[in-house]
């Protein structure tokens, strides 16, 4: 991989820390083993959870051994639906957006394999696990539902977290009557599970009725309420300490019922419990990527535009909840169109409740938009960049609304110059290396939406010069506690070194969720308003005194920096903050501050990041072996915090990419409906084999509109584009189109 992170010209003026490509201010701890992670804690006469999963897809338990389970030593407690205790809330509730129905024991009805079906509660894990074992459960079993044909269909009333499920502007049925070629392709995209490096862990432990969770989430404030939902006590009685996450991906923002039930049994035994998922657990209970088909009919002009788009998506869901995939809503912001139709519906299947994924909707729908594009693009007798240009939409083409920033043509220019891409010969099939591999160059637009969720925080700047600003965010990994620390030192004008940023606890004010590529807008934007806040207040302070060498200057402004106020128009008139606040007898003073999106152009623009991913595979035309030999980003999402990091980010999403494009699926036995790849042996990604060289370039971008700080998301966008690239690639380099993924070696032969 590239290490060379270069620095756009837009970011140097930005701030003294933001725009810096800093290293991970937690990566010492994390390479140490110093970072605690929630599986990492061992409160005092803490006991060990296990749960009993259902081994069967749909059907019941009609008997489970929990005598043996109970008479193996060292098992303190067994919960099934017989026996658990009541609890506060109802498992059908929803209390915030990313709530499903609850599977906490409420009766024997299995509805997916790998469902729990009983609690162990043990004095080790090793006495936990096998009193699961002895559960022994037997089961009534019927025909797991799965496929797209012969099951349950339904129109849903939303898709994702409450996007509506059909858009429609202009008349596609003229749009296709009157082009002069039309292209119709139907894909599909398998389930997929996060399989964050860390599997889902809690340790509960009760006080009282105050309740101390160690656990990673990727929503601190908002799941305290949540939590304490279920038990009956107020959101301020519970604590939840999430500093490190390894990975969250969309599964840690929902709650599952292992852990309710978890937190029930340290109530029940007044003692703190541990419950940690194993690998395989990771395929059920918290959350996946739905199964898609994705069908596209499209019209085009004489000159290869298009007359119309229509992306019609079903998707899976379980039998219970109505999660779907929001996959058509990729073709909505992308190419211009006269006539567009974006339209979802869902089948049920015996699985657990997929969720959020990263880029949910995005991912598997611009694979498919983008390879559907690159077909009409061959049908038109057009090189994919020239077709994706002559399509370019100048205003949203969903809203009709005007792009708050669009740099995508730059990303296009920039990508494709790097990339080479003007060598490329038109017919697929045309280019081979020196060992008989077939070569392809193939390319797709990214796109992600920049959200502005709510977030709040405070910044604290004291008489020795130093500050503590904090906000309950969240560092999944992606940089977090970098890039928002480098945004809060910027708000108080200070060294970052001066700064102690607190996060990661939902104690300090409310980050919101570390979700949607949002976080560092939002939560990043509420620090950077709280240090501004203090400022504010403090610069009241100066401007007021006499004795200040600030005094009168409220007219033309002062700026903060360095730990000091400088007049905007005489910067050697300045005095430092600990002087100031000295002076007025204060050994601090507070700001707060929000994230939030401008009120003033918030319904005006259409808000999104863009990108162009350039891939070169080489197949062996005897194996049909696929090797991504290069892929090239260039992505354009505002201001850049941290160059490092947000191209970590951009591989981090890139490779995941060429994951969803030739690795990765979860492959269902149909008899009993489970999962039968449900490991990382059986379950591919991507190892640094499979990664040859990499290249993301960060094009300046100005956004004046989308926040305060024109900062958009790096975190998902880096998979959109990247999965039609590699199979655009795929199809140049062989003349095979390929419609399902993952793209296997068997596809190609
Ligand atoms: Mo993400 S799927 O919004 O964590």
């Amino acid at each position: 991989m590239s290490s060379v992170v270069p620095m756009p010209a837009a970011q140097r003026r930005f701030g003294s820390n933001s725009g810096q490509p800093m290293t991970r201010r937690d990566g010492v701890l994390k390479v140490t083993g110093a970072a605690t992670y929630a599986a990492d804690n061992h409160p005092d006469g803490m006991l060990y959870a296990v749960t009993a999963d259902a081994t069967i897809a749909r059907g019941r338990v009609v008997g489970l051994n929990v005598a043996a389970a109970k008479a193996h030593p060292g098992v303190v407690e067994v919960l099934t639906p017989a026996n658990r205790p009541a609890l506060a809330m109802d498992p059908d509730a929803k209390p915030h957006m990313f709530a499903f129905r609850t599977e906490v024991l409420q009766d024997e009805t299995v509805r997916y394999a790998g469902q729990p079906i009983a609690l162990v509660v043990a004095e080790t894990l090793e006495a936990a696990s096998e009193g699961a074992r002895l559960l022994a459960p037997r089961y009534e079993a019927e025909t797991p539902r799965l496929g797209f044909d012969g099951v349950e269909s339904f129109e849903p009333e939303a898709v994702g977290v409450g996007s509506p499920p059909t858009t429609v502007k202009g008349d596609v049925e003229a749009g296709l009557a009157g082009a002069a070629r039309t292209v119709e392709a139907r894909f599909e995209t398998p389930p997929q599970y996060h399989n964050a490096m860390e599997p889902h862990a809690i340790v509960a432990a009760w006080d009282g009725d105050r309740l101390t969770l160690d656990t990673p989430n990727q929503a601190l404030v908002m799941s305290t309420a949540a939590f304490g939902a279920w038990f009956g006590v107020p959101a301020e009685n519970v604590t939840i300490r999430s500093p490190f996450l390894g990975g969250g991906f969309g599964s840690k923002a929902i709650i599952f019922g292992a852990q309710v039930l978890t937190i029930l049994a340290a109530k029940m035994l007044d003692r703190p419990v541990k419950y940690v998922l194993r690998r395989d657990q990771m395929f059920g209970p918290v959350g996946h990527r739905g199964a898609t088909r994705q069908d596209f009919r499209i019209g085009l002009d004489d000159a290869g535009r298009l007359t119309a788009l229509e992306h019609v998506t079903t998707s899976s869901t379980s039998s219970f909840e109505n999660f779907l995939e929001p996959a058509s809503n990729a073709s909505h912001n992308l190419y211009a169109t006269p006539a567009l139709a974006a339209r979802h519906s869902g089948v049920r299947w015996d699985v657990g409740t997929p969720g959020p994924m990263r880029a949910p909707g995005e991912a598997s729908g611009s694979a498919a938009l983008e390879s559907a594009i690159d077909e009409a693009a061959f049908a038109a007798g057009l090189d994919p960049l020239e077709f994706r240009l002559r399509n370019y939409a100048e205003e949203d083409p969903a809203s009709g609304k005007p792009f708050s920033a669009k740099a995508l043509r730059e990303c296009y220019a920039e990508g494709a110059r790097r990339f080479g891409w003007a060598d490329r010969p038109l017919a697929p099939r045309q280019m081979t290396d020196g060992a008989g591999r077939l070569v392809g160059w193939g390319m797709g637009t990214a796109l992600f939406h920049a959200p502005m969720f709510q977030a709040k925080a405070r910044a604290v700047l004291k008489a020795d010069g130093t500050a503590v600003v904090e906000t309950a965010g969240v560092d999944m990994g992606q940089g977090a506690w970098t890039a928002l620390a480098q945004l809060a030192a910027d708000g108080v004008g200070l060294d970052i070194d001066a700064v102690e940023f607190r996060s990661g606890h939902s104690g300090l004010p409310d980050g919101g969720i570390a979700g949607g590529s949002g976080h560092t807008a939002t939560a990043g934007g509420a620090l950077h308003a709280a240090g501004r806040d203090a400022i504010a207040r403090l610069t009241e302070l100066a401007v007021a005194d006499e004795r200040s060498p600030l005094f009168g200057a409220g007219n033309v402004g002062v700026e903060a920096r360095d730990g000091r106020l400088h007049r905007a128009d005489d910067p050697s008139r300045s005095e430092s903050y600990g002087e100031i606040l000295a002076r007025a007898g204060l050994d601090a003073i507070e700001g707060t501050g929000q994230g939030a999106r401008d009120p003033a152009s918030a319904g005006d623009y259409a808000m999104f990041s863009h990108g162009a991913v350039f891939a070169e595979v080489k197949v062996d035309p005897e194996l049909g072996q696929i090797r991504v030999s290069r892929l090239v980003g260039a992505f354009a999402a505002g201001r850049i915090v941290n160059p490092r990091l947000a191209s970590s980010q951009l591989y981090g999403g890139m490779v995941w990419g060429l994951g969803f494009a030739l690795e990765e699926e979860a492959v269902h036995d149909r008899r009993s409906g489970r999962i039968m790849n449900a490991d990382l042996a059986g379950y591919h990604v991507p190892v640094n084999a499979d990664v040859a060289e990499m290249d993301v370039i960060l094009v300046d971008e100005v956004d004046p509109h989308v926040n305060p700080l024109g900062i958009k998301g790096v975190g998902e966008i880096g998979i959109t584009g990247t999965v039609g690239a590699i199979a655009n690639a795929v199809f140049h380099a062989t003349g095979i189109r390929v419609r399902r993924f993952p793209i296997l070696p068997a596809d190609l032969l």
